[in-house]
């Protein structure tokens, strides 16, 4: 059951040999705080690593319907680009015709997606606080794999405010890990020093290793299936308008492992429900 009462607080956490970045703190409305997970990505070795992901491998599949998506569902050219990292998705929406703002929690992967996009709008958001953005100002928010690092009671907080700066016409799209990432080996993943992984349930920490980067920590990620998301979809406003889960076709320059077979993505496409 996801808890929406829920407002996150951060803590900053000192250790970080072993990627996990800034801890953050869930408090409940009656005071009570729980630490709950940690934003890798707040780490300048991990942002260092990061930059170097393109659109290879696994990665490929994620990309390789947003083209179409966005040709198909969006009406206008204004774009969000919910934890924007390195600007890797950011360029993307760019190369696509889009104006695109950026936003990110952490400042070491905005430093670099600057340095490689000066001419882009990127944008640190504290807590992920989105006020600075005008209400029914956005054709398009992406969150590109963002959602796999926050827990679920603030997961159904941000998409509420996410769908508050939708247009009428409006849509997000969400891509997120599908919950077999973590149990299975890919072009770009490995899982298997992690059998703890397959007896995860919805909420719990996944940890999965990053194999196009020669950073090895794993990334804490907080599982979520596809029952969880439809449910803080639901709550917080949202309607599923289309869901993609991208298979490899087999005839890519990649070194496909279970990618023709299972999906590791799932592409959530979500208007404001009516
Ligand atoms: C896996 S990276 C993906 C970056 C980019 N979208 C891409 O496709 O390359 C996830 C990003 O989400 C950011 N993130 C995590 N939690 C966030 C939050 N609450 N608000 C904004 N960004 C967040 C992380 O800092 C990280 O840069």
């Amino acid at each position: 059951m996801i808890d929406s009462k829920r407002e996150v607080v951060r803590l900053r956490e000192t250790n970080r040999s072993d990627c996990k970045g800034e801890r953050e703190l869930s408090r409940s409305e009656d005071g009570t705080q729980e630490m709950n997970f940690a934003n890798c990505y707040k780490d300048v070795n991990r942002a260092n690593a990061y930059a170097t992901l393109e659109f290879a491998n696994t990665y490929y599949l994620a990309y390789r319907d947003l083209p179409e998506i966005v040709a198909q569902h969006v009406t206008g050219t204004r774009a969000i680009d919910f934890g924007c990292g390195t600007g890797r998705s950011t360029r993307f929406l760019r190369k696509l015709g889009l104006t695109v703002t950026g936003v990110d929690i952490a400042e070491d992967m905005l430093r670099i997606a600057r340095a490689t996009d000066p001419t882009g709008d990127y944008r640190l958001v504290p807590g992920a606080n989105l006020d600075e953005f005008p209400v029914g100002s956005c054709d398009l928010v992406l969150s590109a794999f963002t959602f796999d690092n926050i827990p679920g009671a603030m997961k159904t907080r941000i998409f509420r405010d996410l769908a508050k700066l939708l247009t009428p016409a409006g849509i997000i799209v969400s891509l997120v890990s599908s919950p077999q990432i973590y149990t299975h080996e890919w072009a770009s993943f490995s899982a298997k020093d992690y059998p703890e992984n397959r007896l995860a349930r919805s909420g719990d920490v996944v940890r999965i290793i990053t194999t196009d980067f020669a950073d090895r920590r794993p990334a804490e990620d907080i599982l979520c299936t596809d029952e969880s998301y439809r449910e803080i979809y639901r709550q917080a406003g949202l309607e599923v308008i289309r869901v993609l889960t991208p298979l490899a076709k087999g005839d890519e320059p990649y070194a496909w492992v279970n990618e023709t077979r299972i999906a590791p993505w799932v592409i959530y496409v979500l208007k404001r429900a009516t």
